[in-house]
Order: C-alpha cells, then structure tokens, then sequence
C-alpha cells in the first residue's frame, strides 16, 4: 500500500462530528454484537481479516491519514464487511465524545506511533489521562489488545495499562508469544517475516 491514490469519498465523518454516542445499533443497522475500537489501523490489515473472521463484531477503525482511511473504507466495503466502519479522523477528538463508559468490550492499539520528539509526546495514545479514559470506557471483562515493536514504548506501556487498572493475566510486565490464531496488523506481518521482536500484552478490565 505503498503508493495508493486519495480517494475522493471521506469516511466516517458522520461519526466523527457525533457529540454524544449514538446508538450503535443504529449506526450498524441492527445486531447486538461486540462493539470493538482500534485506534490508528493504518493500511488496515488487521481490520479488515478480524471484520471478515468475526461477522457479528461492530468495529470502528480509526486513521487519520485520509489516504489509508478511506482505502480501508474501500476495501472493506467491496469485501462486504457491514460490520466496519472507518473514520478518518483523531481518536483522540473523536473517542471522548462518542463512547459512553463500560460500552466497550475491546480495544486494539497495535504498533502506535512512538512519537520521539519530547514536544509530541502527548500525542501518544498510552499518555495517562488518555489511558486512564481508555480503561474507563471498557466493559468490565474487556479486552485491550496492544502490540508494538519499540522496546523503548513496550514495557513503558504495558506499565501504564496495568496501573490504569487493567489485569495482566500473564502476570504483571509480561507480554505473550505470537498466537497463529491472533490476526497479524499489516506492519505485524512484515515482522513475521523478519523476525524482529514485537511484543504484545493481552490485558483485562477486572469483572
Ligand atoms: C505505526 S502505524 C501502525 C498501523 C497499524 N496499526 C499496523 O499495525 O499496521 C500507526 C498508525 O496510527 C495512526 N494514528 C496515530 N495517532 C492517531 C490518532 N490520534 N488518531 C487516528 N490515527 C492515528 C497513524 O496515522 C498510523 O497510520
């Protein structure tokens, strides 16, 4: 996906001007199934297979590159995924206004950018106060799935999901082994083929 075009059609803005949550059975046209958020889906790898593996999932995507949003947008529409629905917008904006507390039953955030620089490091998604929101929102037994290659952001992470309150059913900073059954994000899989280290936590809001 290297060099992919602009579409011209914008995706999930009708979501992202939302001031309040809607009813996600509307926005979904009926069901009752999982509500799951992933936060910067990038090329969509991961979206688009766990969509097509899990049918009765209502999933956001969030992106803010226009460019790959809406070519998750296309490809899961031509791909049939009802269950999808990809905003082209800051999560960050957009999650506060749109999910009630204890609405969502999983989180995924894999590979996040590490933003470097100490003037953009508030930009992080695991930055405490957005953390802490993160945590608030999940349904008690909720899942958050995080996954990164920078060990710089791994154990420093992990650390902030676990003080947020969040369960390590492996045990306190331990992440676990690559599961074949877990779909792969589309920078997981490029690791896969070159063995380079990620490392991934499984975490639980507590019942
Ligand atoms: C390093 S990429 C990883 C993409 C994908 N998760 C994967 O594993 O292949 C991180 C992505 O998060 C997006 N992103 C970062 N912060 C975001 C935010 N606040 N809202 C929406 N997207 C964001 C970036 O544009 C980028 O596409």
């Amino acid at each position: 996906m290297a060099r992919i075009p602009l579409r011209s059609d914008p995706t999930g803005l009708d979501l992202a001007a939302l001031e309040a949550p809607p009813d996600w059975k509307v926005v979904f046209g009926g069901g009752e199934g999982p509500l799951e958020v992933e936060i910067g889906c990038g090329a969509g790898g991961f979206a688009l297979e766990y969509c097509r593996r899990n049918p009765t999932v209502r999933y956001l995507a969030f992106e803010w590159r226009k460019k790959y949003a809406r070519e998750v947008a296309f490809r899961g529409q031509k791909g049939g995924l009802g269950n999808l629905r990809v905003i082209e917008a800051d999560a960050k904006q957009v999650l506060p206004k749109i999910l009630a507390p204890s609405s969502v039953d999983a989180f995924h955030l894999q590979f996040p950018d590490p933003w470097w620089k100490r003037a953009h490091q508030r930009r992080a998604i695991l930055w405490p106060d957005f953390t802490a929101f993160l945590v608030s929102r999940l349904k008690p037994g909720g899942l958050f799935d995080f996954r990164t290659d920078v060990e710089d952001r791994a154990t420093p992470g992990l650390t902030l999901l676990e003080a947020a309150g969040l369960e390590n059913p492996l045990g306190k900073g331990q992440f676990h082994p690559f599961d074949p059954d877990e779909v792969p994000s589309t920078r997981e899989r490029r690791y896969l083929v070159t063995g380079q280290p990620v490392y991934r936590a499984r975490l639980r809001k507590p019942i």
